[in-house]
């Protein structure tokens, strides 16, 4: 397993609310790694010009994946204790891979899931994730055309971050995000949900999941 202290940095960015947490990993894949995740069996969607998506969303049981799992694993717990600072326990529920090379993923999120994250084992070019929220705070107070001294947290619409090599994007999965690519990269992504018990009986809130 590679250890947090490779990580050179985790930053949070907000908008609107939602947080993201940016890390950069001294990261190489070996080449055996490299094989493995050009050896699974993939999808192409030829009408949207979409990446290339792993057919198997359930990759990371896979243990020849265990020490990219491990790292992105590590990263999310991060986030969570320290920008959400929930103590409840998650468990991953979604793993897959994504090949780019030109391609463009169209706006979505991600169901079926509290937690994201995206892990750039690979980027070359111009690749960029794009989040947006539709309409910025100050927009939901009174949606007027507002003259922008300096876009921030809360009268933007849009966040874009450009992809380099190592980089893990975590964010809120309900976030909407795109991405669009002049280059090649290879991404793994994981989606982590709650589990365990939650809230109290005396409170008529109580949950296990
Ligand atoms: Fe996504």
């Amino acid at each position: 397993m590679q250890s947090m202290l490779n990580i050179k940095y985790m930053e949070c960015i907000v908008i609107n609310g939602s947080p993201i947490g940016i890390g950069k990993i001294n990261f190489d894949l070996t080449e055996e790694e490299r094989k493995n995740i050009l050896d699974l069996r993939y999808i192409k969607k030829i009408e949207h010009n979409d990446p290339l998506i792993s057919e198997n969303s359930s990759i990371f049981k896979d243990k020849k994946l265990e020490r990219i799992e491990n790292i992105m694993s590590g990263c999310v717990e991060e986030y969570k204790d320290k920008i959400l600072q929930i103590k409840n326990k998650l468990r991953l529920v979604h793993s897959w891979s994504t090949i780019n090379n030109n391609t463009n993923h169209k706006l979505h999120a991600h169901k079926n899931s509290l937690i994201s994250c995206s892990f750039y084992l690979e980027s070359e070019g111009k690749n960029k994730i794009i989040f947006k929220v539709g309409k910025s705070i100050l927009e939901k107070c009174h949606y007027l055309d507002y003259d922008i001294k300096e876009y921030n947290a809360f009268n933007s619409e849009n966040l874009t971050i450009n992809i380099d090599k190592g980089m893990i994007v975590i964010f809120l999965s309900d976030l909407e995000h795109e991405s669009i690519n002049k280059g090649k990269k290879i991404m793994f992504g994981s989606n982590y949900f709650i589990t365990g018990k939650l809230g109290k009986q005396e409170k008529y809130t109580y949950l296990e999941i």
